[in-house]
């Protein structure tokens, strides 16, 4: 029986525990009091347990899963100790393992990258570093990619972000095709459908460079081809990749910062 104690009840713990507690085998979950209605909920649909305080969930845990907002975090870190034969598993962008390590106090702390889709059991679950137990626990959440650095974590984390962008790109797709007149239901099942059509060649044909299965359709004089270059005309690519590189930025940003903050605090 694997103990796991939760510290931050939010919008993406709770999907996990959801998805834990359906596909995650003997599993007894430990859940930090605030962000309260989440908690009484989970405990009511899952079994599991809300505790009177931060330093009961830790007392109680063998991994503790910390997910609240970046911002959040010294001051959660300051409100517990962790024993040295733990495994905290932090889910908050931006804060890497050293900074981790010198917050909680231990060794084994580690990162992982999820959506909502873990609900489901379906998301992609970004872990660093490499840690059998970290794996085995989260691996029934979706897709495991076991990263090499923080700065390939910080770029799961852009991949993550282009999670989010996604709906807005159905979103779009979809409205166009309403204002044509196309009913609300049949231009979600289109766009979906044809999402799923990409995704699912892609995968079958898992060698070939995503830009040959591209171009093999949009062959000279395919209409394909004509809205791709008008794509191109709009810049479309290249407003993607400056969306990637502004987040990629902000990520490096913050995690220097804030090393230099927390040793300038630590050396006074
Ligand atoms: N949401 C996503 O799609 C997503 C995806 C990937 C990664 N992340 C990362 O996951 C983290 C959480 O995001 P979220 O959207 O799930 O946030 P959220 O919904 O705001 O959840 C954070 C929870 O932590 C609680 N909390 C704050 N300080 C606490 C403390 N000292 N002790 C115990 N609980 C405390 C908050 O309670 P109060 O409401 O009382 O403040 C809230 O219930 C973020 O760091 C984010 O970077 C999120």
């Amino acid at each position: 029986m694997i103990k796991l104690g939760i510290l931050g009840v939010g919008d993406l713990t709770e999907k996990m525990v959801r998805g834990l507690q359906r596909d995650a085998g003997e599993l007894d979950v430990f859940m930090s009091p605030r962000g309260r209605e989440k908690a009484l909920t989970l405990a009511r649909d899952c079994g599991c347990r809300v505790m009177p305080d931060n330093q009961a969930v830790v007392d109680a845990a063998d991994i503790v899963l910390v997910g609240v907002r970046p911002a959040q975090l010294p001051e959660l870190a300051k409100q517990v100790t962790l024993r040295h034969d733990q495994t905290l598993i932090s889910v908050v962008s931006g804060v890497s393992v050293a900074e981790l390590q010198r917050l909680f106090g231990i060794d084994r702390c580690g990162r992982a990258m999820l959506s909502y889709a873990a609900e489901i059991n379906r998301s992609t679950v970004a872990v660093y570093p490499a840690d059998r137990g970290v794996e085995a626990l989260l691996h029934p959440l979706g897709n495991l990619i076991v990263l090499a650095s923080d700065t390939e974590f910080e770029l799961a984390t852009v991949s993550a972000c282009m999670n989010g962008w996604f709906y807005f790109l159905l979103h779009d797709l979809q409205h166009w095709l309403i204002e044509k007149e196309l009913p609300s239901e049949r231009a979600r099942a289109l766009v979906l459908s044809s999402l799923e059509d990409c995704l699912a060649y892609a995968r079958h044909c898992d060698t070939s460079p995503f830009l040959d299965l591209g171009r093999a359709i949009a062959t000279p004089g395919t209409f394909t081809e004509q809205g791709l270059e008008m794509l191109g005309l709009h810049h479309a690519n290249a407003a993607w990749g400056a969306a990637c590189e502004v987040v990629f930025d902000a990520l490096l940003t913050r995690s220097e910062r804030d090393f230099c903050l927390d040793t300038a605090e630590m050396a006074l």
